[in-house]
């Protein structure tokens, strides 16, 4: 439901899968993902033991921005399939006990929508234009200085002389939800996904939608690409992001939830800078769930674990939501390469991995990372984020690279095409399919098979109090009632305390738990 003022809704400890669509699963063989793919998979989704996915946008879209620059909120890209395949996948997903949680785009459209072409035709001063944000400029610069997160400036010149505004690529024209019509919209978007029987919303950022209303010019300037959003350097002056306007927007949305049942939900992509911040997206009358990107930014560091998770509960207890937690999904490095890649950083994934299934709450997991798939050097030819295109850095495309499913070469079942995806995939992946890996029990994807069955049976029930305790102090130790958590972030093995070992994420030799590991015990 919207309004989190019960304890009971299906999103609290949910296990979330996340579906980044054009690379997850290809069903008629044009190298790119669609929803007939994904529909296919679905059983995959059931036994690796997900409760929902959280599928990326899926709408008509030139993709630019690869579906986050939406051309019609209401239909389905033709590369992606029909609206008839949409409905299959969500009947197919209940039927197996699935939730199903599409994106929603509300800061930007694509320049390709209804709504912005008729803005370009009608000329300055329309109601047309109204609907973006569109100014006039007194020289041949922009109205201010902001700078897209994609590089360069957030400003863009169409032939009459006026400037629109784009927090994200030139083809994303901010919307003015200072305008009715703009909230009247987006009404109308949720009750139809909502009316399809879509479970939840995942807002796109959600920190975003409202500016401050005379558009000042920052003090500086810089670029805030998405993974670094959340660097110190995010301060006071960021008139773009966090206005307190954007709460309401939140608190009408969540009665449309309801008006559907207890049992919709949303959840926020909000890169604000500290937890109180974002508890405010999460306040009894907003959204449900707000991504925790602290933990996903956290050094591999027993003390930064250990204050991730204080700061996390003291800003979720007080308004009553619950926390999330993730660390990967399709807008940053995938962890094991973010924690050093190799050997080294895979072992330190998977102890990560366990110990945050282990934290009340609910996960959210990125496609792919169940494969220990690390990030792909994609070779700049084949690069398509349109941050690449702005400001020639590598970009996001690195940990989209379509999943291999088996078989030897590219496309490794990807799709029954013979040719590469839209990322050429490494050949080195042969080992690492869905097909290599399914009946090896020393394997990733056989490690979180199995730590999704030990956190439904020994964290879920363990109750919602988590109590840290000193171990040492490159340790991060907890106890969720009966269960006691261990993650050895340093160099030497660490001794475990009493009880029997539940789950490990790597070898453990007795009762010493080696550098890099993570175990649970009862
Ligand atoms: C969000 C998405 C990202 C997209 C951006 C613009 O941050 O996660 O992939 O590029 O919004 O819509």
């Amino acid at each position: 439901m919207g309004l989190n003022d019960q304890s009971t809704g299906w999103w609290r400890d949910a296990a979330c899968y996340q579906v980044y669509v054009r690379s997850f699963a290809d069903s008629d063989g044009d190298g790119i993902g669609d929803l007939p793919g994904i529909t296919s998979r679905l059983p995959y989704l059931a036994d690796l033991g997900v409760d929902a996915l959280w599928i990326t946008p899926f709408y008509p879209s030139p993709q630019n921005d690869h579906g986050y620059d939406v051309a019609d909120y209401c239909n389905v890209e033709p590369l992606f399939g029909q609206l008839a395949d949409a409905d299959n996948l969500l009947e197919r997903a209940h039927a197996l006990g699935l939730r199903v949680i599409v994106d929603l785009v509300p800061n930007h459209t694509s320049d390709q929508h209804e709504w912005f072409q008729e803005a370009l035709a009608a000329g300055p001063g329309s109601p047309e234009r109204a609907r973006y944000i569109f100014r006039d400029s007194e020289t041949d610069s922009p109205p201010n200085n902001w700078q897209s997160v994609f590089g360069g400036p957030a400003w863009t010149r169409t032939p009459d002389g006026q400037w629109y505004l784009h927090l994200f690529d030139s083809t994303q024209p901010d919307l003015d939800w200072r305008n009715p019509e703009v909230h009247a919209m987006f009404e109308d978007v949720l009750r139809f996904w909502l009316a399809r029987g879509v479970d939840g919303f995942r807002i796109d950022v959600a920190h975003g939608l409202y500016k401050v209303e005379s558009l000042p010019n920052q003090q500086d300037p810089t670029v805030r690409r998405i993974e670094r959003m959340l660097d110190s350097a995010y301060g006071e002056d960021e008139p773009m992001w966090d206005q307190p306007e954007v709460h309401d927007v939140y608190r009408r949305w969540a009665e449309i939830l309801d008006e559907f049942g207890p049992d919709r939900m949303a959840v926020a992509e909000a890169w604000v800078p500290d937890s109180a911040s974002l508890a405010a997206y999460v306040r009894p009358d907003e959204l449900d769930q707000a991504f925790n990107f602290s933990w996903l930014l956290a050094d591999w560091s027993a003390p930064e674990f250990a204050e991730v998770i204080r700061r996390t509960f003291a800003s979720t207890e007080p308004v009553g939501a619950s926390p999330t937690w993730v660390l990967s999904n399709h807008d940053v490095t995938r962890h094991p390469t973010r924690y050093g890649g190799g050997e080294r950083g895979l072992a330190r994934a998977r102890a990560a991995t366990l110990t945050m299934l282990a934290l009340p709450g609910s996960v959210y997991l990125y496609q792919g990372e169940e494969l220990g798939l690390e990030e792909v050097d994609v070779a700049p030819e084949h690069r398509q984020d349109p941050a690449w295109f702005r400001t020639r850095e590598p970009g996001r495309d690195g940990c989209r690279v379509p999943i291999p499913w088996s078989g030897a070469e590219p496309p490794f079942g990807f799709g029954p095409g013979a040719d590469q995806p839209w990322i050429p995939q490494p050949d080195a992946w042969k080992s690492l399919t869905v097909e290599a890996q399914q009946d090896d029990p020393t394997s990733t994807l056989s490690f979180y098979r199995a730590a999704l069955d030990h956190r439904r049976r020994h964290a879920t029930p363990a109750g919602q109090v988590v109590e840290l305790f000193e171990l040492g102090e490159d340790v991060l130790a907890f106890r969720r009632g009966p269960l006691t958590v261990v993650l050895n972030c340093g160099e030497t093995p660490v001794e475990l305390p009493a009880g029997e070992v539940l789950h490990s994420s790597g070898p453990i030799d007795g009762k010493v738990l080696p550098p890099d590991t993570a175990a649970w015990l009862s």
